[in-house]
C-alpha cells in the first residue's frame, strides 16, 4: 500500500468517527431537550394544530400582547386610561339599566364580548383599533372616527343610545383604545388579533344541531333559555344573556354568525383559549345558528350598506347584490355566495 491512499483511508475513517460522534450526541441532546421541556414548543404547535383542525395554526413569539397596565402613566391621562378600561370592564355599572352616570345600555359589559377589556389574543380584542381609526367602513358608507365605532357597539351590542362625544365617558374609553392599541402599527397583521378565522361549512349551519350544542356546553352558565344570570349586586352579569330581551340587538357584530362562531370557538366555554379550543368548528357553527335563530331585540338597520354590493356575505338582511335568499345569507353555505362575485 503506497503512503497516499494510507493517508485517505484514515482521515475517512477520522471523519466517519466524527459523523458518529455528532450522531450519538445530538439524538441525546434531542431526547434530553424533549424531557426537558425545551422542544415542547414543537410538541404544543403540533397539538395545537391537530386540535384545532385547519382554523387555528400560529407561531406563539409573535401574538400580540397588550401593553402592561402598570405602564399606564399616573398623570390626568393615565387616570382617563384607567377611567376608560373600568367602563369597558364594568359598562353596566356605570350605563346600565341602574347605572350610576346614566342609564343608556342594557345591562352587558363591552368585556362580556372584549375578553379581560379588550386584551385577549383572538378574545376580540382591540389590538387594531387605535391604528385603523378614523376609518372608511361599509356598514355606514362614511369615515368613522373613534367615538362613532365606540357608539356603534353601544347602540348594537349593548342594545342602547349614543354617548355623547364630549363626555368624559365616551373621553375615557376613547383614551385606553388608543393606549391599548399603541404599539400596533397601521396596518400591520400579528397573529393574535381580533377573532379566529374558522373553516367554512359547506352545508348551512344547523340551527337543530346547535340547540343540542346548546343544552350541552352553554346552558349551564347562560341559563336554559339563554336568560344569563345576573351577579349578587344585580349590576352586571356573572353570566351575560345570549338570547332574549337584554341581549344584543339585530344590528349587532355577534349577529353575524361568522364572529359568533369564531368568537365562540376561541374563548367558550369560557375559560378555554384558542390555542385549547373545546368546540369542533362545525358545532361552533351550528351553535351560533342556535342561539341568532332565537328571539333578540329588534333594530331598524335600512341606512346600513349604502351600498349593497358590500354586504358581508353573512348579512341576513336583504336586499342583496346577489340571488341568494336571506336563509342562505344567515345560515350558509357562504362559498358559493363568495364565488357569485368573484
Ligand atoms: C355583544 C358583544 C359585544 C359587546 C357587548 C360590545 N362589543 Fe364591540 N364588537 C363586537 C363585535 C362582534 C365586533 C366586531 C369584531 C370584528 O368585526 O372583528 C366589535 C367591534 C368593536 C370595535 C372595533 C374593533 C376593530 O378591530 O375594528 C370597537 C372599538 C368596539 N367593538 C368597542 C366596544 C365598546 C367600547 C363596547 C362597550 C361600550 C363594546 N364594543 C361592546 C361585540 C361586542
Ligand atoms: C362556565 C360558564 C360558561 C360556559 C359553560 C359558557 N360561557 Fe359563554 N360566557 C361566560 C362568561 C363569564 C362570559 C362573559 C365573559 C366576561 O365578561 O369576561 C361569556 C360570554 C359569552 C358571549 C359574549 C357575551 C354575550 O352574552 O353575548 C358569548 C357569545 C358566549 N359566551 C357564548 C357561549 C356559548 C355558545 C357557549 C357554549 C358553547 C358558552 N358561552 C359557554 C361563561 C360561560
Amino acid at each position: 500500500m503506497s503512503e497516499k491512499p494510507f493517508i485517505q483511508y484514515v482521515k475517512r475513517l477520522i471523519q466517519l468517527v466524527w459523523l458518529l460522534i455528532i450522531c450519538v450526541v445530538g439524538s441525546t441532546a434531542l431526547f434530553l431537550g424533549d424531557a426537558m421541556g425545551l422542544l415542547s414548543f414543537r410538541v404544543e404547535e403540533s397539538r395545537l394544530i391537530a386540535s384545532a383542525g385547519s382554523s387555528v395554526v400560529l407561531v406563539k413569539e409573535a401574538l400580540w400582547q397588550a401593553p402592561d397596565t402598570s405602564s399606564i402613566p399616573h398623570n390626568a391621562k393615565g387616570d382617563m386610561i384607567r377611567y376608560g378600561r373600568e367602563l369597558i370592564a364594568h359598562t353596566s355599572k356605570y350605563l346600565g339599566p341602574k347605572g350610576k352616570v346614566r342609564q343608556i345600555s342594557n345591562g352587558m359589559n363591552c368585556q362580556n364580548c372584549h375578553l379581560k377589556a379588550g386584551t385577549v389574543p383572538f378574545g376580540n380584542n382591540y389590538a387594531r383599533v387605535a391604528s385603523a381609526y378614523p376609518k372608511r367602513r361599509n356598514r355606514s358608507g362614511i369615515v368613522e372616527g373613534f367615538e362613532k365605532r365606540v357608539n356603534d357597539c353601544i347602540e348594537r351590542s349593548l342594545n342602547g343610545e349614543k354617548l355623547d362625544s364630549a363626555s368624559r365617558e365616551m373621553q375615557a374609553i376613547v383614551a385606553y383604545l388608543k393606549w391599548v392599541g399603541k404599539d400596533v402599527k397601521k396596518g400591520e397583521a400579528q397573529p393574535g388579533f381580533g377573532l379566529v378565522e374558522l373553516t367554512p361549512l359547506h352545508r348551512p349551519a344547523d340551527p337543530v344541531k346547535g340547540k343540542t350544542v346548546y343544552d350541552n356546553y352553554c346552558g349551564r352558565c347562560h341559563g336554559a333559555d339563554g336568560e344569563g344570570q345576573l351577579a349578587e349586586s344585580g349590576l352586571e352579569w356573572t353570566y351575560p344573556p345570549l338570547y332574549g330581551d337584554d341581549s344584543y340587538n339585530f344590528g349587532a357584530g355577534l349577529y353575524r354568525i361568522s364572529k359568533f362562531a369564531a368568537y365562540v370557538k376561541a374563548n367558550m366555554p369560557y375559560g378555554v383559549t384558542f390555542e385549547n379550543p373545546f368546540l369542533t368548528d362545525e358545532e361552533a357553527w351550528d351553535v351560533s345558528a342556535y342561539v341568532n335563530s332565537m328571539p333578540r331585540p329588534e333594530k331598524d338597520l335600512s341606512a346600513d350598506w349604502p351600498d349593497i354590493s358590500k354586504k358581508p356575505v353573512d348579512h341576513p338582511f336583504g336586499p342583496y347584490a346577489d340571488n341568494f335568499s336571506e336563509e342562505q345569507h344567515k345560515y350558509g353555505p357562504f362559498t358559493p355566495i363568495e364565488a357569485a362575485y368573484q
